[in-house]
């Protein structure tokens, strides 16, 4: 049966919020001040959750979602709510959590980090379902749900790989063996001027001698990197150039090689003002010692070093801590050093001494409690925490704060427009 709900606000996940007879209810789709008509589709002791059926009043802030397979496409959940509203929330969101947990709003708010709101991602996870060969789809899985929502093309995708997605369902729909494609990690790279796109593909089982060519093929037409992932198929890739795959930070004149599955931050607009900021921020200066903990490639420690500092880049994927390696050899940066751990230990197996002047630190979104304690122990002066979940971000601020730190600035970090995901980086100092 459809109620008609009048939605108080926007709930941290950006779900619409609702009380119905003083029970928290939340409605996927909703926006803050808007009548809509929705059916109830879970009960929890705590909540409700609604299905949106129509909206009867809209917001100002609504806005018509331009992508065609919005209502479906689990890719995006923010298309309907103006972009600067967006924004608006984000920022709420990020100083609610801290203040709650901290009972400290940042010294300094710095301007949101921004990019174009569309056109802007330059890596997604594909998911395939060529069960029948009829009807094969790519795309983005349904929310909440593993269903297949084919994409023809996707508006927010870098433009190189907009087009990707639907050129990738024919091919899979020609092969002799379609089901044995599993899901596909598109990235773009850069080299010189060009940017192009970089496959991942995971097979499961042998790939025919046929199949093999048809994606040969495929990667020339397109001029792609392309690599399979399963293990038998390791060493195939097809290289439209003899260099290997990378992107390009042009204020540091640095490139960072990776592969398909290494993490390469998601917006390349925004990871540049993202790194610039860092270094900036964290000011290392020569003969001083920066820990990049969750360092990746080296996305950050690259830079900073290009100041200067000695960096110890932490991470705990051994393949990528080679990359970053070589990549710090590639840029000619001696001043850097990497290591295997599992930042997620205790104690922490970094050496003690001598100990750091600063640290960055970039967790998943489990956040960094473990490595967090041990910072605030050693009183590390400047602590930069880039995070892609207020939640444990506001967790692991607390030990900060009570350790004696100060939380100086924060900003949005504007990652992945069209939805409801918050990145934000912050300076602790002491
Ligand atoms: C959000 S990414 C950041 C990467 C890098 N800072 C960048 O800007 O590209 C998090 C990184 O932490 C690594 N990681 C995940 N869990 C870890 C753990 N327990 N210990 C160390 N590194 C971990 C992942 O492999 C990934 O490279």
């Amino acid at each position: 049966m459809a109620s008609k709900l009048t939605i108080e606000k926007l709930a941290d996940d950006g779900r619409g919020l609702v009380r119905v007879d003083g029970k928290v209810a939340f409605v996927s789709g909703a926006l803050p001040g808007e009548i809509v008509s929705a059916r109830r589709t879970r009960r929890t002791a705590g909540f409700d959750e609604y299905e949106l059926l129509a909206v009867e009043t809209p917001a100002p802030s609504r806005v018509a979602p331009p992508c065609p397979i919005y209502d479906r496409c689990g890719g995006c959940d923010f298309q309907h709510l103006d972009h600067a509203a967006q924004m608006a929330h984000k920022s709420r969101v990020l100083l609610g959590q801290l203040e709650r947990a901290t009972r400290q709003t940042p010294a300094f708010i710095d301007a949101p980090i921004m990019s174009a709101p569309f056109g802007y991602r330059r890596r997604a996870r594909l998911a395939v379902d060529a069960r029948n060969r009829k009807s094969v789809r790519v795309g983005f899985r349904r929310e909440g749900s593993a269903d297949v929502v084919d994409i023809d093309q996707c508006g927010v995708l870098e433009p190189t790989l907009a087009e990707i997605p639907g050129a990738l369902r024919a091919l899979i729909s020609r092969l002799d063996a379609p089901r044995r494609v599993g899901h596909i990690e598109l990235q773009s790279a850069e080299l010189n001027d060009e940017t192009y796109p970089v496959l991942g593909v995971h097979i499961v089982g042998d790939l025919g001698a046929p199949d093999r060519a048809s994606w040969c093929s495929f990667a020339a037409e397109h001029r792609a990197y392309l690599r399979f992932t399963a293990e038998s198929e390791n060493m195939f890739a097809v290289m439209p150039h003899a260099t290997p795959p990378g992107y390009v930070l042009p204020a540091f004149g640095v490139r960072l090689a990776f592969e398909p599955g290494d993490f390469v931050q998601g917006n390349a607009e925004v990871n540049r003002t993202l790194v610039a900021r860092t270094v900036e921020w964290l000011d290392a200066k020569g003969g001083e010692r920066v820990l990049d903990a969750f360092c990746g490639l080296g996305n950050f420690a690259l830079p900073i070093a290009t100041r200067g500092a000695h960096v110890v880049g932490v991470e705990s994927r051994a393949t990528t801590v080679a990359l970053a390696r070589r990549n710090a050899a590639d840029n000619r940066l001696t001043n850097c050093e990497f290591m295997v751990r599992d930042l997620h230990q205790s104690p922490m197996p970094i050496a003690n001494k001598p100990t750091f002047d600063a640290v960055v630190l970039d967790p998943p979104r489990s956040g960094a409690l473990e490595l967090v304690r041990w910072i605030a122990q050693r009183k590390i002066a400047r602590v930069l925490y880039v995070s892609c979940s207020p939640a444990t971000l506001a967790r692991d601020a607390r030990v900060f704060v009570d350790a004696g730190y100060r939380l100086e600035r924060s900003a949005i970090v504007d990652m992945f427009p069209q939805t409801s995901h918050i990145e934000s980086m912050c300076l602790f100092t002491r």
